[in-house]
């Protein structure tokens, strides 16, 4: 493990790294990526080895712009107009992989379609004109833990592993990208929601609908146990037991237990939505027997943040 402040020096190494089929993880405007040469099918071989994975997820393949990703996919008027929106930021759109595309299979685990993401992240940024070479990028963490949103995050859960990590400080979004599938003729369909909001989206290109239980199954990502904390979690409490850690929203902050935070004071789902994963990482400590969690308003941010409680909830 070798965590560096993202300079260009160790940007330069990093891309030094990747084009040897070697992991780095670099920060994200969403969370930590653990990323490798996406056309590498042994690199990226090496990500589901590391992240310990039961199973081959497609992976997001991360570019620095709309004509590098209308290489490896076919992108529909509905994806560039929501390219335009939302791009370089936290969306994913998954489209028709194009044939003469040079991704591995295992990037999009032999699927026809392929998950595509332009990141906003200066480091992300500078880390795709470095290398010059498309980054598959699953969140930087063991398979089913927390999503890491700082580089500390990362080292704690991958010890003594031969990786290289650029610290760019704390995650902005500190959610994952939202992810829209466009691969077929249908209706847009929400595979996961995320940085940006379904109503955004739905304000593009009309109509969005959720995930279902085929998009479960084509998303597994989606899997329930995803973003599980070592201790159970409560959901939608209202008092607290005194050995539970308390996460907070608002003014809602029940008083009682081990150990508090608040998720936003002044009541921002944006703000909750940057301090979630790091928040539940500091309330996972030994000696407690729970994290209860207050409430979460919808709106906005809030089905994304209750998607990932609750997915942390059923971890256990
Ligand atoms: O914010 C993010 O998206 C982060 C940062 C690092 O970019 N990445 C991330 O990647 O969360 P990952 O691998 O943990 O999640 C990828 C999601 C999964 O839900 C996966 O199932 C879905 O995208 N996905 C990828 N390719 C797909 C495909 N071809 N069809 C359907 N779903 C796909
Ligand atoms: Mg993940």
């Amino acid at each position: 493990m070798d965590v560096r402040p993202a300079d260009d020096a160790a940007i330069a190494t990093a891309a030094q790294r990747l084009a040897r089929g070697g992991l780095v993880a670099l920060p994200t405007e969403t969370v930590y990526g653990l990323a490798a040469d996406a056309t590498n099918g042994r690199a990226v071989a090496a990500i589901f080895e590391m992240k310990g994975r039961p199973h081959f997820n497609p992976l997001i393949v991360h570019l620095p712009d709309v004509a590098a990703a209308q290489r490896h996919g076919q992108l529909d008027h509905r994806a560039l107009t929501l390219a335009n929106a939302f791009w370089p930021g936290p969306l994913t759109m998954v489209v028709k992989r194009r044939a003469e595309s040079p991704l591995c299979d295992l990037v999009s685990a032999g699927l026809d379609t392929v998950a595509l993401r332009v990141p906003a992240h200066p480091v992300a940024r500078a880390l795709l004109a470095a290398c010059a070479l498309p980054l598959a990028a699953p969140s930087a963490n063991p398979s089913g833990y927390l999503s890491p949103t700082t580089a500390a995050h990362v080292a704690e859960g991958f010890g003594e592993a031969d990786l290289l990590v650029l610290d760019g400080g704390p995650c902005t979004v500190g959610l994952e990208s939202t992810v829209v599938d466009l691969s077929s003729h249908s209706v847009a369909g929400l595979l996961r929601a995320g940085g940006v909001s379904a109503e955004a989206i739905a304000a593009c290109i009309g109509a969005v609908i959720p995930a279902d239980a085929g998009a479960a199954i084509r998303a597994p990502g989606m899997l329930p146990s995803h973003y599980a904390p070592h201790h159970p979690v409560r959901l939608d409490v209202t008092t607290v037991r005194p050995d539970e850690a308390v996460l907070g929203f608002g003014a809602n902050m029940p008083p009682g237990g081990a150990i508090s935070r608040n998720l936003s004071p002044s009541g921002d789902l944006r703000e909750a939505a940057a301090n979630l994963f790091a928040m539940l990482h500091e309330l996972d400590q030994p000696g407690i027997t729970a994290i209860a969690v207050v409430p979460i308003p919808g709106g906005g941010l809030g089905p994304a943040i209750r998607d990932r409680l609750a997915r942390a909830a059923t971890g256990h």
